[in-house]
């Protein structure tokens, strides 16, 4: 049988921080699922949450096409059998669907304002963070408002208003809605809040969401040992007592944690494959042998094929030829010690939840799937399952997941690398001696940035040889070298990214570093553009 946790389902209707919601309530010891607004209702009910949260979304309630729930979820949400918190559009969609009235605010307000408590109950409870909550206590919120609340549902009552909003968190401890008339079931309590609970700019929005997970019943036990339980078992469930998996480590976290996952679920029956494409920073093949060395049932297989690779890419300097030609490679060289292995009945993916969300929110569903699938094909071809442990979580997640599952921390907290490794940052042809240049000026600014304690600030921090050539003058000598550039960006999730304002006195180390240490090299420059209308790679 599945193990399944308790679980607060956030309906979304399409905010851009409707993620934030389901971080916050893991973060506060309760398993969220986040569902699109339109999913079908034997999916929601499947879930049987103890709880609902509707997120904000970007639209009025009034535009045509404007998300609405549709009529059998409606009453199922909204009957009362479990308590609801509607956040903005998700309060305007319980006050409408429950027989209030909405309307386009005459004022709109938005970032941070002050509310003004009007009766202590609800969601207004124990907003003050000093004490019981005053009649007249003020809070900051961050408000994002631009319908607004004509008039309550019956039951409810307004327990906080702000300057330019009559109703700015609403409540109703009564029961609602036409499902709980036909079933009796036990009253739920429904919140709604015209402000964002789960941006930290409301500053006590985590307890406000506390409390909501306190009405809902919640024993708030998920944490990273429930989850290893679960996950666990559900591996050993798909993989069934002989199945046999693959795991392709790339030496980054996702495919680092899986495979440790997926070892304590099967143990040997999982094969580990390492691909050295001779594309790799300095030392990532010695860390990685070195960080699984003992920890796993079947010796790590590395596949040494670097001048496979390299003589795919001899001639190329299209990007995407270049990508085309490794993601090729790779599959080959995998393929070929997956057979020397005897073949596998299922793959490890490192999927992560947000790549799995089907989201509504403005980026639209097809950009939150990932651009750069580099073993895209590859379960199909070798006719294998996928096994994705990770899919439920966010990528701080699988950060902690990785402590707790006992990999080093430096590991752990490894910046992202492309699939195609230092040949999308060798601009122009790749060759060995390329990338030996790169990978050690690379591993002087990753050193020094560690060095500065600057590295967790930041998303990415690299360097990219560029095909330009320049004069310079070491010494008595002309020299003629390469020009590098380094590149430093922060982002939560790189969809954008801002070019990082690194200290001049640490560019000006990695710079003297890299033009006195590596030869090859004799002038640095900084990149300093953001995503978009930049990349954060230059190919
Ligand atoms: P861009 O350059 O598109 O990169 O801003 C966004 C993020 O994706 C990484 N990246 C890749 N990852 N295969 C990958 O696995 C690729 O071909 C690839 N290209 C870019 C990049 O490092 C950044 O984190």
């Amino acid at each position: 049988m599945m193990i399944k946790h308790e679980t607060l389902l956030v309906l979304d209707f399409g905010s851009q921080v409707t993620q934030l919601i389901a971080r916050r309530v893991r973060e506060l010891g309760v398993f969220a699922e986040i569902l699109p607004y339109d999913a079908p209702l034997e999916l929601l009910r499947s879930h049987a949450p103890k709880g609902i949260i509707l997120s904000g979304g970007p639209s009025s309630i009034y535009d045509e096409g404007a998300p609405r729930l549709a009529p059998e979820v409606l009453d199922w949400c909204l009957g009362g059998e479990r308590p609801v918190l509607g956040i903005c559009y998700g309060m305007f969609v319980m006050v409408d669907g429950l027989g209030g009235k909405v309307r386009p605010a005459t004022e709109r307000e938005f970032g941070h304002a002050m509310i003004t408590v009007d009766q202590a109950k609800g969601p207004m409870a124990e907003i003050a963070s000093d004490g019981p909550t005053q009649v007249g206590h003020q809070e900051p919120v961050w408000m994002s408002h631009g319908d607004e609340v004509e008039s309550l549902p019956p039951g409810f009552e307004t327990v906080a208003h702000s300057r330019s909003c009559a109703h700015a968190a609403i409540y109703s401890g009564s029961k609602a809605g036409s499902e709980t008339r036909a079933t009796g079931a036990a009253s739920g309590g429904m919140w709604g809040v015209q402000f964002h609970p789960e941006v930290t700019h409301t500053r006590r929005g985590t307890a406000l969401l506390g409390q909501f997970l306190d009405l809902c019943g919640f024993s708030r036990d998920w944490s990273m040992g429930v989850f290893v339980e679960e996950a666990v078992a559900r591996i050993r469930e798909q993989v069934g007592d002989t199945g046999t998996v693959l795991c392709g480590l790339s030496g980054g976290v996702d495919s680092s944690v899986a495979a440790a996952l997926v070892e304590r679920a099967i143990g040997e029956r999982l094969h580990c494959i390492f691909v050295d494409n001779g594309l790799l920073r300095k030392a990532e093949r010695q860390q990685v042998e070195a960080m699984f060395a003992g920890r796993l049932h079947n010796p790590l297989v590395v596949a040494d094929a670097g001048a496979q690779f390299l003589a795919q890419l001899a001639g190329v300097t299209d990007p995407e030829v270049k990508r085309k030609r490794i993601g090729a490679t790779f599959i080959e060289v995998f393929d070929e010690h997956a057979h020397a292995l005897g073949g596998a009945d299922f793959l490890v993916q490192g999927t992560l939840y947000p790549d799995v969300i089907e989201s509504v929110s403005a980026r639209g569903p097809s950009a939150t799937i990932k651009t750069h699938h580099n073993v895209g094909g590859l379960p199909e071809r070798m006719k294998m399952g996928v096994v994705e442990p990770l899919r439920e979580l966010f990528k701080d997640e699988v950060r902690k997941l990785g402590v707790h599952l006992g990999l080093p921390e430096a590991m752990v907290w490894r910046h992202p690398f492309p699939g195609p490794g230092l040949a999308v940052r060798v601009l122009g042809e790749v060759t060995e001696a390329r990338c030996a240049v790169l990978r050690e000026a690379d591993a002087i600014i990753i050193d020094e940035v560690v060095k500065a304690g600057l590295y967790r600030d930041l998303w990415q921090v690299f360097g990219v040889l560029l095909p330009v050539q320049s004069v310079g003058v070491m010494g008595d000598a002309r020299t003629y070298e390469n020009a590098l550039a380094v590149r430093a960006v922060q982002s939560v999730d790189a969809m954008t990214a801002d070019w990082a304002h690194l200290p001049y006195e640490l560019l000006g180390t990695i710079s003297n570093r890299i033009i006195n240490e590596v030869r090859g090299i004799n002038r640095v420059c900084y990149d300093i553009s953001s995503k978009p209308p930049a990349t954060i790679e230059w190919e």
